[in-house]
């Protein structure tokens, strides 16, 4: 039987099931120090959701605080809750593998593993055992069509990983996150390394792919901020001593043009940060 699936009937988008992730007074700390105070944030299903603030205010925790990746690191701790439709992150119903198979993460540097080529890259997150080679090659090819590189590389799918160029890298990487299928993508900063022309294939990428995934995105780029997201946070320390806050949150467009803190204002306008 000819394998000639349309494009909506692909197996990723077949197990496409994004869901909604809810911080409920999170809290963190590195030992004694507290570099997040009781922040509260709905990120819808569907929607792209862009975290934004000045450095240090503590972005990057909190998106490691969303797969359980803050944990990981000696002395960091938490309070307050992540809910996944509605289930908590850290409670008795779901490990920390599970939790980071359904919440996949693209960092801010390219990290595609050098010991391993293109197509093992892209399988590298999957348990395979059952999967037959036809079956790997769709999905290898679907993730890299997602992530918007499958014509750069379909060609040299056995070459390594890290021969490619940073952006294609990166594209790389999201195909990684792309091929468990997760419910939601967390992704760090993921442009801040590329150049305008990978940039922009990323953004194109995120946009289609938020129909069937959750997206909380890291961004220091208010113009990718406002091209990219449908809600907005914004984070920010009031002084050096004290732990990042959520100043205001709320759709893209509001939070851009009618912010209610002056402060918001201030960011988005660039005069800090
Ligand atoms: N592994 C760590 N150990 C100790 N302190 C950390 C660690 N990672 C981040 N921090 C501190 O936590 C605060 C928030 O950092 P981060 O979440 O990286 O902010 P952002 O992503 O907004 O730049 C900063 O003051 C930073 O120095
Ligand atoms: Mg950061």
């Amino acid at each position: 039987m000819a394998v000639d699936a349309p494009i909506d009937d692909s197996l990723l988008r077949r197990n496409a099931n994004p869901a909604t992730l809810d911080a409920v007074q999170l809290s963190a700390w590195f030992g004694a120090r507290k570099v997040l105070e009781r922040c509260s944030l709905t990120m819808e299903a569907k929607k792209v959701t862009a975290l934004i603030g000045p450095s240090g205010c503590g972005k990057s925790t909190f998106l490691r605080i969303l797969n359980r990746m803050h944990e990981t690191i000696p002395g960091a701790k938490i309070a307050g809750r992540v809910d996944i439709d509605g289930v908590d992150i850290y409670g008795r119903e779901l490990s920390a593998t599970e939790v980071r198979t359904r919440i996949g993460m693209v960092f801010q540097k390219p990290n595609p593993f050098p010991a391993m080529t293109i197509r093992q890259n892209v399988l590298a997150g999957l348990k395979l055992s059952g999967t037959t080679s036809d079956q790997k090659d769709l999905l290898v090819e679907e993730s890299l069509t997602r992530a918007g590189l499958w014509t750069e590389v379909k060609d040299r799918l056995d070459e390594g990983g890290t021969t490619l160029s940073g952006g294609q890298q990166q594209r790389l990487c999201i195909a990684r996150a792309l091929a468990v299928a997760p419910q939601i993508l967390l992704m760090d900063e993921p442009c801040s390394a590329l150049d305008p022309i990978s940039t922009r294939v990323v953004e194109e990428t995120i946009t289609d792919l938020a129909d069937d995934i959750t997206i909380v995105i890291v961004t220091h780029n208010m113009q990718q901020a406002q091209r990219v997201s449908d809600n907005c946070a914004f984070f920010l320390v009031e002084t050096q001593k004290e732990p990042g806050r959520i100043v205001e949150s709320g759709p893209t467009t509001e939070l851009f043009e009618h912010p209610r803190d002056q402060r918001t204002l201030d960011y988005v306008t660039g005069r800090f940060g």
